[in-house]
C-alpha cells in the first residue's frame, strides 16, 4: 500500500518552527508522515501522535519504531488532547499540528466504507474512523427521516440536489435496507441525474456529508483550537490544514477570536465575548499547496493549511 503523502510538508515544518527541539503533538497521526518529518527536523524533538483509527496507529506506531522514546502513539479523539497531555507529563508544548480529514488507508480500504469508487464489491458503508465507536453510515442513512437526511447532505455536502438524494434514499431503503457504499452511489447517480462527463462523482459531496455526520467532524473543533493554545508555551505553533469550507471556515473564525477580535454583534454596545489576544495569526490567508505538489499529489488539492503563534 502507498503510504499517506503528507500534505503541505515544507510549509508545516515550517509555520511548525520544528526545527529547534522540544515537544510537538501531532492531533491527527494517520500514518505518521508529518510526525516522521518533524522526527527528522532535530533530534531534540519528540512527538505525541494522537488517533481515533487504531488500524492506523498500528501502522504509524511500526513506521515509526526507528526513533524509540522520541515518538508516542495514543488512541485518542484530539477533543481529548488537555487528558492525553495531563497523561504524558504534562510538560511545555512546542508546536501542535491537526491535519484534519481522512487518510489514503481510510480512502483506499473498501471495508472502512468511504469512497464511492468500488462500486463493484460488498464494501459496507461504515465510515467510522474509529471502529470501535457506536453510528455508522448504514445506520444513518437506515435510521434517520427524509428531513434529518436531507439537512446534513445540504449541511455538510452542500450538495444542492439534498432534498432529491434523501427522498430517493428513503424510497430505496423501504425495498431493501441500504447497507453498501455501491448501493449508496448508485441511488446517489439516479438521483441526480447528472448527465455528460461528470467533473467530480455524482456521489462526493453526499460521502463527505455523511463521513462528516458519522466521525462528528465539525462538533468540539473551535475547542480543540481553545485547548490546544491553551497547553502551547510561549512562542507555540499550532499549524491546521483543512480540506472543505466549512472546517476552514471554524478554524480561519476561532483563529480569529484567539488573536483578539471580538465575536459581538455589532448591534452590542459592550463585549461580552471575552475576546483577548492569546495568539498571533501568522497566516493572514490560508496557505494553498503548490501546482507542483497538486500534479503530484492530487488529494493535496482542496488543503488550506492556518498558523498561529502563542503569545507570551
Ligand atoms: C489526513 S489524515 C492524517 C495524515 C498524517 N498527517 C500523515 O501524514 O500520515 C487524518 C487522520 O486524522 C484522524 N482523525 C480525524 N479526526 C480525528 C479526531 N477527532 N481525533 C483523532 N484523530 C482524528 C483520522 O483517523 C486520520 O487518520
Amino acid at each position: 500500500m502507498e503510504l499517506h503523502r503528507p500534505v503541505m510538508p515544507e510549509e508545516t515544518l515550517l509555520q511548525l518552527a520544528a526545527g529547534r527541539g522540544g515537544l510537538f503533538i501531532d492531533a491527527t497521526l494517520g500514518l505518521g508522515g508529518h510526525t516522521e518529518l518533524i522526527l527528522q527536523a532535530s533530534p531534540d524533538n519528540r512527538v505525541i501522535g494522537l488517533d481515533r483509527d487504531t488500524e492506523a496507529l498500528a501502522l504509524a506506531r511500526t513506521r515509526l519504531a526507528p526513533y524509540g522514546a522520541r515518538f508516542v502513539g495514543v488512541h485518542s479523539d484530539y477533543r481529548r488532547l488537555k487528558e492525553v497531555l495531563a497523561d504524558n507529563g504534562n510538560e511545555p508544548v512546542a508546536g501542535i499540528l491537526a491535519d484534519l480529514g481522512v487518510s489514503s488507508l481510510q480512502l483506499d480500504t473498501p471495508e472502512r466504507g468511504f469512497s464511492f469508487r468500488f462500486a463493484d464489491t460488498d464494501a459496507p458503508l461504515d465510515m467510522r474512523m474509529d471502529r470501535e465507536e457506536g453510528t455508522t453510515a448504514a445506520d444513518l442513512v437506515n435510521d434517520l427521516s427524509e428531513r434529518e437526511l436531507a439537512d446534513i447532505i445540504f449541511e455538510y455536502g452542500e450538495e444542492r440536489a439534498a432534498r432529491r438524494i434523501a427522498r430517493r434514499i428513503v424510497a430505496e431503503r423501504v425495498k431493501t435496507p441500504l447497507t453498501t457504499t455501491a448501493q449508496l452511489a448508485d441511488l446517489v447517480i439516479k438521483a441526480v441525474q447528472q448527465k455528460g462527463h461528470w467533473r467530480i462523482h455524482p456521489a462526493t459531496r453526499t460521502f463527505q456529508a455523511l463521513r462528516i455526520a458519522v466521525n462528528r467532524e465539525l462538533e468540539g473543533l473551535d475547542k480543540f483550537v481553545a485547548d490546544a493554545v491553551e497547553v502551547l508555551a510561549p512562542a507555540g505553533r499550532l499549524v491546521v490544514i483543512t480540506f472543505h469550507s466549512l472546517e476552514d471556515r471554524i478554524i480561519k473564525q476561532t483563529f480569529r477570536f484567539q488573536s483578539g477580535q471580538c465575536q459581538c454583534p455589532a448591534s452590542q454596545p459592550v463585549c461580552r465575548c471575552g475576546a483577548f489576544a492569546r495568539v498571533e495569526v501568522l497566516t493572514r490567508k490560508a496557505l494553498l499547496p503548490s501546482e507542483a505538489e497538486i500534479a503530484a499529489n492530487p488529494r493535496a488539492r482542496s488543503a488550506k493549511l492556518r498558523a498561529c503563534r502563542k503569545l507570551s
